[in-house]
């Protein structure tokens, strides 16, 4: 998929309220992966991509934007925080482990792609399968069996439900960490082992799925999908840092957390830069994997970071405070916003929200106020907010009554909050 800049912001409208340039800034720097894609290699290799850094306060957006950018590109993703590496026993420690996992992503992403290509040549193998494990399973229940029936059942969907045996890899392998990479006990012997093979009961809907993986995997050429995942790797990866102005210490500190945490940085410094990763599916080279760093810097400066990492996070945009007309619409506009999700969720329980205008105009105004009287957690203080405007519904609803419809209005918002508005508005006078 190659959306250009401009589409690409238009699918981060739709989820995300203002914003416009860092969703620009992270549109561009995705595109340019593309265009440098498609330069002779001897130029390619000199094109390095341009890291960004999303400075803004909390609840703004920047992990939001990262989140859709990677659900929205079939790009291998992952989102880490900086200040993983800053605790006990990591220090120091293994920040490679960033490249492994990403490249974990890939595998999986390149499996499931060629598991969905080749779906039109394992289902039949499957469904055969299945109908001799449902004749052997009615055989030794001492039901006579009518292969053709059961294939034309099957095929018409009418045996989902139905219990069977099947014999089938066990599949629990076990994870150590050794004070290094992750190492996978189950792979490491893969091929050493023999298989351990087990009987399982369970309905023919659950088998289907499981005899798609094994046939699937028996097809599938691993080398071919790891090569792929490696390129896909080096050549579309994102990392997402967030959290990264907390591992910035005061410039020259000397105290041992500021020390640790430039280590951090020191750390991250070469991956950033390039260099190669061994991972247990081949080497990776990290030179062409986009980062996108993210954080409030509140306290610590860009400018406070190792000069080096700063000259690799050349583009940063600033994320803007979100205004009383910004909440309005995050309330109600995005795919997924609150009063979306909480109007779906007591519909469960037969109650179905109607928020006016109103109501959504008294509840951003709100948001506002307490952002700005008590600490500011921007977009968070909605759900904040919505969670205590409903929790008398919420406790209420039982599901036993026929489908109740609610108006939440002004009014009902105001009522709602009497009593804490009453709290708020003291707030002010106490000093
Ligand atoms: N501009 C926005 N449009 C729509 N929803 C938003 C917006 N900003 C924040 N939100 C919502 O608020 C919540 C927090 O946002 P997000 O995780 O992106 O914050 P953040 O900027 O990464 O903050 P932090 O610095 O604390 O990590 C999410 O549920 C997100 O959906
Ligand atoms: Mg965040």
């Amino acid at each position: 998929m190659n959306l250009t800049p401009r589409e690409v912001v238009e699918e981060l409208d739709k989820y995300i309220i203002g914003q416009a340039k860092a969703k620009r800034a992270v549109a561009i720097a995705l595109r340019n992966r593309y265009r440098r894609s498609k330069l002779p290699k001897e130029m390619r290799e000199e094109i390095t991509p341009k890291n960004i850094i999303m400075r803004g306060p909390t609840g703004v957006g920047k992990t939001e934007i990262a989140r859709r950018l990677a659900k929205l590109v079939n790009a291998p993703f992952i989102k880490i925080e900086a200040t993983k590496y800053t605790e006990v026993g990591y220090v120091g420690r293994d920040v490679e482990s960033m490249v492994r996992d990403l490249v974990e992503v890939a595998v999986r992403l390149v499996k499931d792609e060629q598991a969905h290509e080749m779906q039109a040549k394992v289902s039949p193998v499957v469904q055969a399968r299945l109908v001799d494990a449902i004749c052997d399973s009615r055989r030794a229940q001492n039901q006579s069996v009518d292969k053709t029936i059961v294939q034309n059942d099957l095929k018409e969907g009418k045996l989902e439900e139905e219990q069977i045996e099947i014999v089938v890899k066990e599949e629990a392998k076990p994870m150590i960490a050794v004070g290094g990479p992750e190492i996978t006990l189950g792979s490491m012997f893969d091929g050493l082992l023999p298989q351990k093979r087990k009987k399982k009961h369970m309905s023919v809907a659950r088998a289907r799925e499981i005899l798609t993986a094994e046939e699937t995997d028996k097809i599938i050429d691993k080398d071919n999908v790891y090569a792929e995942a490696i390129r896909r790797t080096e050549e579309e990866g994102i990392i997402f840092i967030d959290e990264i102005d907390k591992i910035i210490g005061k410039a020259g500190g000397s105290n041992n957390q500021d020390v640790s945490r430039e280590g951090v940085q020191r750390d991250i410094l070469p991956i950033v830069e390039g260099c190669t990763v061994a991972t247990k599916y081949g080497n990776v080279k990290t030179d062409f994997i986009l980062f996108i760093a993210s954080g409030a810097f509140h306290i610590a400066k860009i400018e406070d970071m190792i000069p080096e990492l700063q000259g690799r996070f050349p583009i940063r945009v600033d994320l803007d405070n979100l205004t009383k007309e910004d909440f309005k619409r995050i309330l109600s506009e995005p795919k997924n916003s609150v009063t979306k999700q909480y109007s779906s969720i007591l519909k469960v329980d037969n109650i179905d929200l109607d928020f006016s205008d109103d109501a959504l105009d008294e509840m951003a105004e709100m948001a506002y106020a307490e952002n700005e009287t008590s600490e500011n957690i921007g977009a968070r203080r909605l759900h904040t907010i919505m969670e205590s405007l409903l929790e008398d519904i919420s406790f209420n609803a039982t599901g036993q009554h026929p489908m109740l419809k609610v108006k939440i209005d002004r009014k009902y918002v105001q009522n709602a909050f009497k009593e804490t508005k009453k709290k708020f508005d003291l707030k002010k006078y106490i000093l």
